[in-house]
């Protein structure tokens, strides 16, 4: 089965956990990845925000959260009251998962079309996510946080089991048993359903009232 596993350091903390994941061929997920992104903040955080997999600009940058669902959710944060300082920031699968779009033949001429250099994300499946594990646990190991907030259903199944529902779950302090350690989790949707929603608004607000019944948990 692929795994993360054996690439997991036992010791050293989050520089060491860090480098080692630089290195990580758990899964196929790296062959056509730029770089593992891996979590950023500070073990001292309180909050430990969990999303689904890095995108474009992640892995371009190395960083998660740097693109537009990113600062969505810094907006969203802001607006809820969770200080950033005190959040540390990953994701459930730590290398980005596309798809380039087809080279088709023109029905005109029949030149084919270059490929483009636009990357398509796609859902990292359940072997992915199970294989990528180990990192998030280390993570969670070391940082320990008061909370987890969760970011929609593919962090959410990673984090809490393939039964996990987003639309059920959201926006309520759950008490669950995660990586074997019990933990205070409040889940909500993805960032990026704000980006692409009809009807962005009452999505993004949906978002942020949900992260204030994170940032009340904290207190
Ligand atoms: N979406 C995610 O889930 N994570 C990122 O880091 C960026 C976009
Ligand atoms: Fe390793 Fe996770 Fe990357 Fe797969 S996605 S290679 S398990 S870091």
């Amino acid at each position: 089965a692929y795994t993360a596993e054996p690439f997991v350091p036992e010791r050293g903390g989050l520089t060491a956990l860090r480098k080692a994941a630089a290195e990580c061929r758990g899964c196929p997920l790296h062959r056509d990845a730029t770089q593992t992104v891996f979590g950023t903040g500070d073990t001292d955080a309180r909050v430990l925000i969990v999303g689904e997999q890095p995108g474009d600009q992640e892995d371009r940058q190395g960083k998660p959260f740097v693109g537009p669902a990113g600062r969505l959710l810094d907006r969203a944060l802001a607006e809820a009251g969770i200080d950033p300082a005190q959040t540390y920031v990953t994701n459930a699968v730590k290398h980005f998962k596309f798809t380039l779009p087809h080279s088709r033949l023109r029905s005109s001429g029949g030149t084919p079309i270059a490929p483009g250099k636009r990357r398509i994300h796609k859902a990292p499946s359940l072997r992915e996510m199970t294989a990528c594990g180990p990192w998030l646990a280390a993570e969670l190991a070391l940082v320990d946080p008061e909370l987890i907030v969760v970011l929609g259903a593919t962090a959410g199944k990673a984090l809490l089991g393939s039964s996990f529902r987003v639309t059920q779950q959201r926006g309520t302090l759950l008490e669950e048993e995660i990586h074997g350690r019990q933990a205070r989790v409040v889940a909500t949707i993805h960032p990026s359903a704000a980006l692409r929603a009809d009807d962005r608004e009452a999505v993004y607000q949906g978002l942020v009232s949900d992260l204030k019944v994170a940032a009340r948990a904290l207190g």
